[in-house]
């Protein structure tokens, strides 16, 4: 087995892929593995990273511990697509198996340019012969590091762009995450960091070669939120750009923040020429309990897609999954939005395909429930449900898993189904519509066309489906087909 803190080298994991057998087995056996959601086949996965496509194929990394389902020591894993349905699970593809990242191939980011995928990412160290760590403002080294790929399988070698030293000297060793992205004839990179007064920010950088990088200037609110932004991402849609992060350290104020670490969009000003960026907005990005570390890109049809974590780290939740062996999955793709000034999330069509013949389809009244339960009781289902009118309703999702709303609060109540998760909601002018995901152990709720988002996992098998309340509308629900993954390693079984 693995020691917390040694490197991995592609041959070990190949030596310990033939002696798991067993351990696939055990896992692939788990009722809870989830039939449309990536998921690691063997142990642990955190943040997507390298999201991109490249000649056709979306390539989407993550962070992985294939050994044991807590997450240790960090390997980027590989999935490949064409279509989002169909897919190759490639295995772990980059090793922290050197002195520039051997605690860790932290997240990262890819930039696709002339059939090259440039990948930038941080090779997390930690010095354990120091009496003074804190790993806060010692103890810790981040290194950004670049790798080069044609097929997102075979890397060049690693090459060092920035280390600890390098990066301005009022910051603590919390600075990761590096997302590239071009504007124009320049490139430009986002990290997330935190200060040595433990404020959150992004460093904005630049470069001509995506090789040499300068430091260009700060992203910060003026009042301090939070004390580290995880995973940034900096994009533009219909000529308005957006900031995603990840701040830690955010209080709850009323609904909102309700999570120990808070996933957010900012609405930004930013004029590169003069250097000036403020921060005009923020809002909450989902608003479930299984939410974080989201990375978007822009594919070759032009869509903005987003894909998170459906996680979150330092939770005081479980999944029951890590029994068997696993842990953690990513979100359903989304495709980006403007819409009234806002960033609206929907899954993208593509997911329509995994649609079969629907078991509902009726309307309802303000009576309450009319006939809108499912004598099928699909288990991985998606529900489409939409208003003409809603003063408040109830739905029940599966046994004890609730979705209500009152007096414009709409809440997603795992009762005691959720592993220690308790109730989440958000504030809404009207419920016009619900597009509920529901796979085995997990619930991705989109409300009004993808204004709000709810991401959980939930621990409910059975049970049926039903509204009430009152209100008047439809509700469709489609039991839904599954991915098909398939393990590139896989030769034995
Ligand atoms: C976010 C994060 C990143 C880091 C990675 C390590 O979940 O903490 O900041 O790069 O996970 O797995």
């Amino acid at each position: 087995m693995f020691r917390k803190y040694e490197k991995v080298f592609a041959k070990d994991y190949e030596n310990w892929y033939k002696e798991s057998t067993e351990y696939r087995k055990q896992t692939e056996k788990d009722p809870r593995r989830l039939h449309f959601h990536l998921m690691p086949r063997t142990g642990w996965m955190n943040d997507p990273n390298g999201l991109c496509q490249l000649n056709g194929v979306y390539h989407i990394f993550y962070q992985y511990t294939p050994f044991e389902p807590t997450g240790e020591l960090k390997l980027w894993g590989h999935f490949t697509t064409r279509d989002f349905i169909h897919y190759e699970d490639d295995g772990p593809v980059l090793y922290p198996d050197s002195e520039l990242d051997a605690h860790g191939a932290y997240s990262g980011s890819a930039y696709v340019e002339d059939g090259t995928m440039y990948v930038f990412y941080t090779g997390n160290l930690k010095y354990f012969d120091r009496e003074d760590y804190d790993y806060i403002n010692s103890g810790r080294g981040s290194n950004t590091i670049q790798v080069v790929s044609r097929d997102g399988h075979h890397f060049s070698r690693k090459k060092l762009l920035m280390t600890t030293a390098d990066y301005p000297a009022d910051m603590s060793c919390h600075v990761r995450d590096p997302k590239v992205f071009r504007r124009g004839a320049r490139y430009y990179m986002v990290l997330g960091a935190r200060d040595r007064e433990s404020r959150g920010l992004v460093l904005l950088y630049e470069s001509d070669d995506l090789e040499h990088w300068t430091f260009k200037s700060r992203i910060m609110t003026e009042e301090k939120f939070g004390y580290m932004w995880e995973c940034p991402d900096l994009f533009e849609i219909d000529g308005q750009m957006f900031l995603t992060c990840c701040p830690q350290g955010v209080a709850q104020q009323g609904v909102d923040y309700a999570n120990v670490h808070q996933c957010v969009w900012m609405k930004l000003d930013c004029n590169f020429a003069a250097d000036q960026y403020r921060i005009r907005q923020i809002h909450q990005l989902d608003r479930g309990t299984d939410f974080y570390a989201p990375q978007t890109f822009q594919d070759e049809q032009g869509r903005r897609i987003l894909i998170g974590w459906m996680g979150i780290p330092d939770a005081d939740y479980t999944n029951p999954t890590t029994e068997a062996g696993w842990q953690h999955a990513l979100t359903l793709p989304r495709e980006l939005t403007v819409r009234d000034g806002k960033l609206i999330q929907q899954p993208i069509a593509e997911l329509r395909q995994l649609r079969c013949e629907p078991v509902v389809c009726g309307s309802f009244d303000q009576d309450g429930c009319a006939e809108c339960v499912s004598e099928a009781k699909p288990q991985v289902y998606e529900a489409s449900v939409t208003f003409d009118r809603c003063q408040s309703m109830r739905m029940e999702l599966r046994d004890g898993v609730t979705l209500y709303y009152q007096d414009h609060m709409l809440t997603l109540d795992p009762g005691d189904r959720g592993a220690g998760r308790t109730a989440r909601s958000v504030r809404l002018e009207c419920l016009e519509d619900l597009q509920i995901f529901a796979d085995t152990s997990s619930v991705e709720i989109f409300v009004n066309h993808g204004e709000e988002v709810f991401t959980s996992r939930i621990y409910s098998m059975e049970g049926g489906i039903s509204i009430q309340g009152i209100c008047e509308g439809k509700m469709v629900i489609y039991p839904l087909k599954s991915f098909n993954v398939e393990d590139i390693w896989n030769d034995e079984e």
